[in-house]
């Protein structure tokens, strides 16, 4: 993993000292949310600091051992699961269908592109999600997750003891991963499973951050990433992530500059982590900017993991007022970014997908349909057929591509 010589001008060159686990407060926040009750807050950031961590930093770092075989192209990445979880779902049952899936996913890719694959569930702590709007169509306070609020009309006050459940629902839900990976069958995955969540809302990240050896790990994940409303290379979200030694994914879409990519992934760097850049610019824009994005990052001499997310991209509203993908525009953007990687002597190097191993019926809606089994508090998901679908048909034109 190359990193920046010591003399390369840094985004601040005073920034390489003076970061530490609460300097992103100097920063602008985007999408934090406005808690009622400051020292509500406070209590609950409190009690989270006490609490024993959800991951420990071996693991994170034999994800980070994983992630550079990735970067070098002896390894791929398979990062999916629900768009956001629910403290409902934390059951074994639940959990299992979920880790099913992503297991057999898993399956198709090393079988069919003949290469070790590591899988990084949205799992575990996926429980903020950003938000376009502050409030909703019917003039509600906007659900956010709920880490923050409740998706019931009732319950949409952000309440800080929230942040107390998402810890414990996280905790719970990553010993059910553990359950599922311990059992015969599971367990040759075992040791190539990590969870994941979007690195939001920075109250709860700060107190999920543990110093170790004067490094410093977030141990409610494994692997945090920033979404593509919050990478802002002046903003406080990379701040916080810049200091972590856990790997770091950035959402990178159709707005992305290619020269502000360049200063968000020095402004990273700095610190010399593994970054995951999750492309997701959707169909329409693939060709145009991928190729610019992969120029950008080649000519500063970094490298990073290419990863292709072709579900955030590709949303749409149907008739019918429902949120849906279409698993076609899905592929032809995979297609698409496979083709340009290696076109540019680049390589995709993982894949992120947004699944349910719940039936659902989320995406492929036509335009005035009414779906039977809509039940997504945030995104449309693929089902369990529609992504295996999706995985096969990715697999077969990435080995025609010959990477
Ligand atoms: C997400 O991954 O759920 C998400 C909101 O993505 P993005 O930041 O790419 O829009
Ligand atoms: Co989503």
């Amino acid at each position: 993993m190359q990193t920046m010589s010591s003399n390369e001008p840094l985004h601040n060159p005073e920034e390489r000292d003076t970061w530490s686990l609460s300097s992103w407060r100097k920063y602008p926040a985007k999408q934090q949310p406005q808690w009622p009750d400051q020292a509500d807050l406070e209590k609950s950031l409190r009690e989270l600091r006490e609490y024993s961590s959800i991951v420990v930093p071996e693991d994170v770092e034999r994800l980070n051992m994983q992630l550079d075989e990735v970067a070098c192209g002896n390894r791929f990445l398979l990062h999916g699961g629900d768009c956001v979880e629910t403290f409902a779902d934390a059951t074994y049952e639940i959990v299992t269908k979920k880790l099913d899936l992503l297991v057999k996913l898993k399956r198709i890719l090393e079988e069919n592109l003949n290469i070790k694959c590591t899988t990084i569930g949205r799992i575990a702590g996926q429980y903020a999600k950003p938000r376009s709007n502050q409030i909703d169509e019917d003039g509600l306070p906007v659900f956010r997750g709920e880490m923050i609020n409740g998706f019931q009309a009732e319950s949409r006050t952000p309440d800080p003891k929230r942040l107390l459940q998402a810890y414990k629902y996280s905790s719970e839900t990553l010993d059910h991963c553990k359950k599922y990976f311990s059992k015969e069958s599971n367990k040759v995955a075992s040791n190539e499973f990590f969870t994941s969540h979007e690195g939001l809302l920075l109250d709860y990240e700060e107190a999920g951050t543990r110093s170790i050896n004067g490094s410093f790990y977030n141990l409610t994940s494994h692997y945090i990433w920033v979404g593509d409303r919050t990478r802002q290379v002046d903003h406080a979200h990379l701040e916080y992530v810049r200091g972590l030694k856990n790997p770091i994914g950035i959402k990178v879409g159709p707005t992305m500059l290619s020269d502000e990519l360049i200063k968000v992934i020095k402004r990273l760097n700095s610190h010399e982590k593994k970054i995951t850049l999750i492309t997701r610019y959707g169909v329409a824009n693939v060709e145009n900017i991928l190729p610019l994005h992969i120029d950008a990052v080649k000519s500063a001499g970094f490298t990073v993991i290419w990863s292709c997310d072709p579900c955030h991209g590709n949303t749409k509203v149907t008739q019918a007022g429902y949120k849906t993908r279409y698993s076609d525009q899905m592929l032809k953007e995979l297609e698409l970014t496979v083709k340009i990687h290696a076109a540019m002597g680049s390589r995709l190097g993982g894949i992120h997908l947004e699944t349910t191993g719940e039936n659902v019926t989320e995406c492929n809606l036509s335009e005035d349909e009414e779906p039977t089994a809509y039940t997504t508090y945030c995104d449309p998901r693929l089902n369990y057929e529609e992504a295996i679908e999706i995985t096969n048909k990715f697999a077969c034109l990435y080995l025609s591509e010959g990477v």
